[in-house]
């Protein structure tokens, strides 16, 4: 009865007094609204990041213009660059999403320190890509900038400043860091780190391919947590504890690319094979299908489709903005920097093994399971983009030999990663699409299915480098086997692979042949150059052997090397940096000069 009293006063009060009540239900809501409001942002600010995925770096220069380019992991509100002598200028970002990054089971990562303990399974990671073209530069003068992106919760992180220039004129002496094969590799955050302890900052990195390990593992690129991913070794953000001789040093890196642009080819880390949200992304690069062979076991009309059933380079053209040819588009290009005038075309196969054990899915064998399974096979060696005479890029490379961007350069560099000539382990077998054998016993019954690569059809030897050699190129740059060596044709052109960056997987040589098929067709070089031509002694300090003798290479895991070209006096330097002696100076070992042509020499 008391209750129902209580009840009924209070009703009766209501329809009294309903402006009274409309007022507070009113405030309550409100109320209920700002609570939630601030728990919402409370929640944001402790799981939205509080930096930028990376600091920004330089793109493309061109005669009055440079981009700058800079990674989040939250969408944000606005994204600016702030430029000019007195940081006046503001400029809004393009933004967009990377599309396949994605963290898995051996990502190191957000508090992934073993295999399996966060990431089960392929998760995609949300990372967006912000972009300026910063115009109206005046030719060779250097700005001061920074980069600021708000978050979602209002809040402004502004990145460090530092300098964008557009592209040089072409009288102006630049260096330029030839590099590649960093991958995540125990030295790489010493090696850029000595860079700029020792040139200082460089104009221009010319990447010759394999940038990391995994394309798609966002991490590689921005933020693995032992301290060596790609963005912040380039950048002098990293933090790689290396060990040597129980002695622990911390790499940070160079700050690189916040002031100097980079050109980049693609190598075979940079090809990441058919798509999957369930295997690993390590087997998802190595799971590169031919697009001949998708398009006749699944069929489709859809350009997504058939790279996710074949292969795809596509976390590679999202993070890179780069200079770009007609039907190549940024895959292969050809770019006028200064008084160089480099050439960029896609030569890297798909890297298998080379064992000939029956579980061996190698670069001359199918797995013996596989036999009658073709969606299973590896196709050996294959070739993602042809180069071969006739084809599309073959008739791009030869139409830009013959432009007069090429012509008139001072320097004409050709780049790429498939070595022509090198003592490394990956120049065998030869650039060539594999041909497949088939092995039949009398019942018909699949016995064995083998690859060869006919020397005689190497489209690098055979195609390419006569091209290069009539156009009068002086250097060829390229990269893969994680050695330095170096050689020099009759007409005195360049060959170099400058990559002894992070690791070495050393020099085919006596004590250390490479491990090639006994009883094919073909017989495939267990040691040296298999192109014929020596390697070059380095003209400074070489390297010795065990017995005091010099060598023509160095292939190290203690010893990291890098190559300077300067073009005032179109000189190459190549220095290595002894990590076993952190407290050692680096050692200039080599150093030749480009052959410039008199009707180019100014
Ligand atoms: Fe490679």
């Amino acid at each position: 009865m008391r209750w129902n009293s209580v009840y009924g006063k209070l009703l009766k009060f209501k329809r009294s007094n309903r402006h009274i009540t409309g007022t507070i239900a009113g405030c309550a809501i409100l109320l209920s609204l700002v609570w939630i409001f601030s728990t919402y942002q409370v929640l944001l600010s402790m799981t939205t990041p509080s930096q930028l995925l990376t600091d920004p770096f330089l793109q493309m220069p061109a005669e009055n213009s440079v981009r700058v380019v800079w990674f989040t992991e939250f969408a944000g509100s606005r994204h600016t660059v702030i430029y000019g002598k007195d940081l006046n200028k503001e400029v809004i970002a393009t933004t967009t999403q990377l599309s396949r990054t994605r963290e898995d089971s051996r990502s190191q990562v957000k508090g992934q320190t073993k295999d399996n303990l966060i990431f089960t399974q392929p998760t995609i990671r949300k990372i967006w890509r912000h972009e300026v073209k910063v115009e109206n530069l005046i030719l060779g003068e250097r700005l001061p900038y920074y980069v600021a992106s708000v978050r979602e919760d209002g809040e402004k992180i502004d990145s460090a400043v530092f300098t964008l220039r557009s592209a040089p004129s072409e009288k102006q002496a630049l260096k330029i860091l030839l590099t590649s094969d960093h991958q995540l590799m125990p030295m790489t955050a010493a090696n850029l780190e000595k860079v700029v302890e020792t040139v200082g900052k460089v104009d221009a990195i010319f990447h010759a391919g394999d940038l990391v390990n995994i394309p798609d593992r966002a991490s590689e690129w921005f933020d693995d947590d032992r301290g060596g991913a790609f963005f912040p070794c380039l950048q002098g953000r990293a933090r790689y504890e290396l060990e040597k001789n129980d002695v622990k040093t911390v790499y940070k890196g160079g700050e690189l690319i916040q002031h100097a642009p980079l050109f980049t080819t693609i190598g075979n880390h940079e090809v990441m094979g058919r798509f999957s949200m369930e295997s690993s992304l390590n087997e998802q690069l190595y799971d590169a299908y031919p697009r001949t062979a998708a398009q006749q076991l699944y069929p489709t009309e859809d350009e997504t489709g058939l790279k996710n059933n074949s292969f795809n380079t596509d976390t590679y053209e999202e993070i890179f903005t780069l200079p770009e040819s007609h039907k190549g588009r940024k895959k292969y290009y050809a770019v006028t920097f200064g008084d160089v005038r480099l050439v960029v075309p896609f030569i890297t196969n798909v890297w298998r093994i080379e064992s000939l054990n029956a579980d061996a899915k190698g670069r001359y064998r199918e797995r013996e399971q596989d036999l009658n399974n073709p969606a299973a096979w590896g196709y050996g060696q294959h070739i993602p983009e042809p180069i071969v005479k006739g084809s599309v890029q073959y008739n791009w490379l030869e139409k830009e030999l013959n432009s007069p961007e090429f012509k008139q350069a001072k320097y004409k560099i050709v780049m790429f990663h498939h070595p022509p000539h090198t003592l490394g382990g990956n120049i065998v077998p030869a650039y060539t699409d594999p041909v497949q054998i088939i092995e039949r016993n009398a019942d018909g019954n699949i016995q064995a299915i083998r690859y060869e690569y006919p020397k005689e059809a190497d489209y690098i030897i055979r195609d390419v480098v006569p091209l290069l050699e009539a156009a009068g190129v002086q250097l060829v740059f390229y990269g893969h086997s994680h050695l330095w060596n170096r050689f020099i044709n009759s007409q005195g052109m360049h060959f170099l692979e400058t990559s002894n960056v992070g690791n070495s997987y050393g020099a085919a040589v006596a004590e250390k042949p490479r491990k090639v098929p006994a009883g094919y067709q073909e017989d495939y070089a267990a040691t040296g150059n298999p192109n014929g031509l020596e390697p070059v002694m380095p003209t400074i300090a070489p390297i010795l052997d065990e017995n005091g003798q010099p060598v023509p290479y160095i292939a190290s895991n203690d010893l990291t090397v890098f190559s300077i070209l300067e073009t005032g006096a179109g000189v190459v330097s190549s220095y290595y940096f002894d990590t076993r002696l952190p407290q050692s100076q680096v050692v200039k070992f080599d150093e030749f000069k480009l052959k410039v042509p008199a009707i180019t020499q100014q």
